[in-house]
């Protein structure tokens, strides 16, 4: 059986992460989280001064990047890897609404996301990774033999999105992480460099109404009829 790349893209809180995992799984396949990836560059920022709610200071974010070193280290009681920024583990920092606040500004900028998709294409290079975020279908792997993309309602992703921070004992209003999706939303498609678009060759999955076994059975069927 040949070891497939796997691209799953999507706006946030679409579910991508969970099915995305499950599947890895199934498959013995490498998942990677290219939305940690974007908030540990983020958490960085918030945490060494460089963007604030009233401040962002680009430059001195960009001047610092090769301070910053990413890495997945792989939990076996989670079951899944987490992600590490200079060898701190930031799992939780990184999930909280006030980065996600600040992710899509910081996703913005050229020269991180140069960074980041050269670090994402090293972990795929041979295959047998399922990688989920925004252009893994149209930028990072454009060849992946398996490209999918993921859509639901803003108000049944603010629903998910919601319940989960509240889980985490988040404090959070449904009001406010409603608007901070659509406003990832927004900022995520209308960017310059690679914005969020479903690429020519993926097959659209809204899963507004799809249990997770349903997400699970229906991607799983796409794979095996790729591989
Ligand atoms: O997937 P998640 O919602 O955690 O991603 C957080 C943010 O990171 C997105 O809203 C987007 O701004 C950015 N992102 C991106 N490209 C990716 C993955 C995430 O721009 N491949």
């Amino acid at each position: 059986m040949k070891n497939i790349t796997i691209a799953i893209d999507g706006f946030s809180s679409t579910g991508k992460s969970t099915v995305a995992k499950q599947i890895a799984k199934h498959l013995g396949y490498v998942y990677v989280d290219s939305g940690a990836m974007y908030r540990a560059v983020t958490y960085y920022a918030m945490t060494h001064g460089f963007i604030n709610t009233n401040n962002f200071n680009v430059d001195g974010l960009i001047a610092n990047l090769d301070d910053i070193t990413i890495s997945f280290k792989f939990n076996p009681t989670l079951g899944f890897a987490e992600v590490y920024l200079n060898n701190i583990n930031i799992e939780k920092d990184i999930r909280t609404l006030e980065v996600s606040k600040f992710v899509s500004r910081v996703a913005e900028i050229s020269e991180v996301r140069q960074k980041l998709v050269e670090q994402q294409q090293q972990m795929g290079n041979s295959g047998g990774v399922v990688m989920d975020g925004r252009d893994i279908g149209t930028v990072v792997f454009p060849d992946a033999e398996l490209k999918l993309f993921m859509t639901a309602s803003a108000e049944t992703r603010a629903k998910r999105r919601y319940a989960e921070l509240l889980e985490r004992g988040e404090r959070v209003t449904y009001q406010d992480v409603l608007k901070n999706v659509e406003e990832r939303d927004y900022i995520d498609t209308n960017r310059e460099d690679s914005p969020l678009i479903k690429a020519k060759d993926a097959i659209q999955i809204d899963n507004s109404n799809m249990s997770l076994q349903e997400q699970f059975d229906e991607i799983l069927k796409l794979v095996n009829r790729t591989l």
